[in-house]
């Protein structure tokens, strides 16, 4: 009788134990989860609802085209591990991957609540329409050429959002920008198109992208937009003369893409650098030689901050980019779980006004080859 209670009673405690154990793990997770969170920064964008993630994953290199190839399962788990870590916005287009990159994002986020994770996408870059402003000729994945347009009538973009949709598995964009400027449309004619797709509630905002001052304000007399998304890095600072100042005084985001210049800026390649066969940036300037040489002087001047910091040249080049006035988030692009995680990471450093003026100082001195 006694060894039967005794026997019971060590069954009990140990089940006790167990079960202390398994309630100790999930605090130290839900903990854990809610610290990732607390360290990533968020920005709210123009007069919108949406608070985005100061780094917001850029989902271009991973659907291949122009870079070489990508591989599906490597970009899928970036898109989620910097999810994890409060990257909850993506940004998108059709025409990454001809649809490719889109079809990614959404098998990325397929199992997250819907209204956890924002998705930014674009419209009015045709593959498969010869219609509007010849872009470049091009191949897509699969090696198999295509003529690549500028084209925002209002038929196109109301099919284009249709198919977005269905690629993103999602009944709404949370932002719905025009890709590059079509001038054979009327700029009344293309928002037109997504303020009905608003209205339809196929969309939340609209936004713009690569627009000069007097696009925008032509725009916005059609629809209010939220952000213009343009190019914006150390070595391409050409916005800060007018889109700027105009965005700021109007209460529009900016939308900084290639804050890395394409891989330039995190000091990893060196002169001679081979890319792989498609990839584009072989015949960009960035990636001449002699401007390889200079950035790479650049960088090693600002590395001993990076160093004090405890953190790699490219997050301290994210830092410096989030405290450009009017910046209000960076589109960072990464082709692995590694990359994605130290592009999120960067957000958990932070940095002063004197050494953002230091970095400054130090580029101004820069001077690149074109
Ligand atoms: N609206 C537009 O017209 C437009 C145009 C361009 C881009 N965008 C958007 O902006 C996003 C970001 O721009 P982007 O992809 O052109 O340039 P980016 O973010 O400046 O650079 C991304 C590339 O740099 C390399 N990289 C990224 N993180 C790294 C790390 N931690 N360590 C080492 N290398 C790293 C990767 O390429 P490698 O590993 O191959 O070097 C990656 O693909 C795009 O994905 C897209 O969403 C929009």
């Amino acid at each position: 009788m006694l060894k039967v209670s005794i026997a019971a009673e060590e069954a009990r405690t140990s089940a006790f134990v167990v079960l202390k154990a398994a309630l100790v793990i999930a605090i130290l997770k839900i903990e854990n989860e809610h610290l990732n969170y607390l360290q990533m920064k968020y920005r709210k964008l123009g007069e919108t609802a949406l608070d985005l993630p100061v780094i917001t994953f850029g989902a271009w290199a991973a659907g291949g085209w122009m870079w070489g190839g990508s591989e599906r399962a490597d970009a899928i788990e970036a898109i989620k591990a910097s999810y994890d870590l409060g990257v909850t916005a993506i940004d998108t287009a059709p025409i990454y991957g001809q649809g490719t990159s889109e079809e990614i994002v959404g098998e990325a986020i397929k199992e997250l609540p819907r209204d956890k994770v924002f998705i930014l996408t674009k419209f009015g870059m045709r593959w498969d329409l010869p219609k509007g402003d010849f872009a470049f000729k091009s191949k897509d994945n699969s090696g198999r050429d295509i003529d690549i347009y500028k084209y925002a009538g209002k038929e196109s973009i109301l099919k284009e959002c249709e198919d977005s949709l269905r690629r993103l598995g999602t009944d709404y964009i949370d932002l719905y920008q025009i890709h590059w400027p079509d001038t054979t449309t009327p700029i009344e004619e293309t928002m037109e198109a997504v303020a009905q797709l608003i209205k339809e509630g196929k969309i939340r905002y609209a936004g713009v992208c690569n627009y000069n001052v007097s696009q925008m304000e032509e725009a916005e007399r059609i629809v209010k937009l939220a952000s213009n998304q343009v190019p914006y890095s150390m070595v391409k600072r050409d916005i800060e003369r007018e889109v700027i100042p105009y965005c700021q005084q109007h209460n529009k985001s900016i939308i900084a893409y290639s804050p890395l210049e394409r891989g330039l800026l995190t000091g990893k390649m060196k002169p001679g650098h081979a890319f792989s066969e498609g990839d584009h940036r072989a015949g960009l300037h960035f990636f001449r030689d002699e401007n390889l040489r200079r950035t790479n002087a650049f960088l090693e001047s600002i590395k001993p901050l990076a160093n004090d910091k405890q953190i790699s040249l490219g997050q301290l080049v994210l830092l410096w980019t989030l405290e450009q006035p009017g910046v209000t988030i960076t589109l960072v692009g990464a082709r692995n779980t590694q990359q994605a995680i130290q592009n999120a990471k960067a957000a958990d450093a932070s940095i002063s006004t004197e050494e953002v003026a230091f970095i400054t100082e130090k580029l101004d001195q820069l001077q690149l080859v074109v």
